[in-house]
């Protein structure tokens, strides 16, 4: 799929055209991986275009970059600010927003001092992931042969760009195989992640998902779905899962901002539970997009408002 375009990218304090948002090949990014990102989405609600836990997003963002020594000319309102102008001026409606601190041109060498660091805010349209049906029917995933990266090797609390060479190796193997994604255990064998999500299984009524020092991302949307378990009063904990445990539990689903919460019917091929979405992971589902698509009050000020029309009614 070629990629969706918009109007203007965010550079340093200032709109550029899209087409115009290009970097020297000899970018320090480009040989070294040396970039910090997110994904956020803005959407649809009754209040119009609504960007969901921007400030979080924007904090770790800003936590990425300080954990790699990139000093940030911008603060978290700033970025905010700039992320919610980006959104009104491409007036494209729900879209995904992909910040970037990047070390651009200046000196040769790994040692990134003397590089520019570079801030840029894009959005576009994006649909559903991993499809419609597989927020519905569920999806079938492996077990990753790959494991996500050990501690203390490429800090996996920072959403760095160098991270997804990893996630990519993980995504490949799984798609090539025929699964449509693929669950990585961490340097211990413990259940870690997928490619770009975290993991949630529920057995006996709780819900469990392992703690970030499995080398997990502190996602978001897992931040999001632990505190809607709260609210329900559904047991929710952080804790070790041996990868057997995937095979055995009542449910398993997926959760992040690209998949929101996808449920996970089979893990490299065995049926989890009835094989279909299972009811802890609907009532969450149910909850999550009631929430984000501001059909029920934001009870946890989760939403940005952008100050244009939804798309439907625009
Ligand atoms: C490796 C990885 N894990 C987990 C997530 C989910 O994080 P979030 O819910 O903040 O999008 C992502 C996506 O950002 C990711 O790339």
């Amino acid at each position: 799929m070629a990629h969706p375009k918009t109007e203007k990218i965010w550079h340093n304090g200032k709109f550029i055209n899209w087409d115009d948002s290009k970097i020297h090949v000899l970018s320090h990014v480009v040989s070294y991986g040396s970039a910090v990102f997110e994904g956020v989405r803005a959407y649809d609600t009754p209040q119009g275009i609504s960007v969901f836990r921007l400030r979080e997003h924007i904090q770790r963002l800003l936590n990425s970059a300080y954990i790699y020594r990139m000093e940030v000319p911008y603060n978290n309102d700033d970025l905010c600010a700039a992320t919610l102008d980006l959104v009104r001026t491409n007036n494209v409606g729900a879209c995904y927003i992909r910040p970037i601190i990047l070390r651009g041109y200046g000196e040769a060498g790994v040692d990134p001092v003397g590089c520019p660091i570079e801030v840029y805010l894009a959005c576009y349209p994006w649909g559903k992931y991993l499809g419609e049906d597989g927020l519905s029917q569920g999806v079938d995933v492996c077990v990753s042969s790959w494991n996500r990266p050990a501690p203390n090797t490429l800090p996996q609390m920072a959403k760095a760009a160098a991270n997804y060479m990893n996630s990519q190796l993980i995504r490949m193997e799984a798609r090539a195989n025929g699964y449509v994604e693929g669950i990585a255990l961490d340097t211990n064998g413990y259940v870690s992640e997928g490619s770009g999500e975290n993991v949630f299984v529920v057995s006996g009524g709780a819900v469990i998902t392992p703690p970030v020092s499995n080398s997990a991302l502190p996602g978001i949307t897992r931040h999001s779905v632990m505190t809607i378990c709260r609210d329900l009063g559904i047991p929710v904990v952080e804790q070790i899962i041996p990868r057997e445990m995937l095979y055995i539990v009542d449910e398993v689903f997926f959760c992040g901002t690209a998949v929101e919460v996808t449920p996970i019917r089979s893990v490299d091929r065995i049926k989890i539970g009835s094989g279909a979405r299972g009811p802890i992971t609907k009532r969450i589902q149910d909850e999550f997009f009631a929430l984000v698509e501001g059909k029920k009050p934001d009870r946890h000020n989760w939403l940005s408002p952008v100050n244009v029309p939804a798309t439907a009614a625009r």
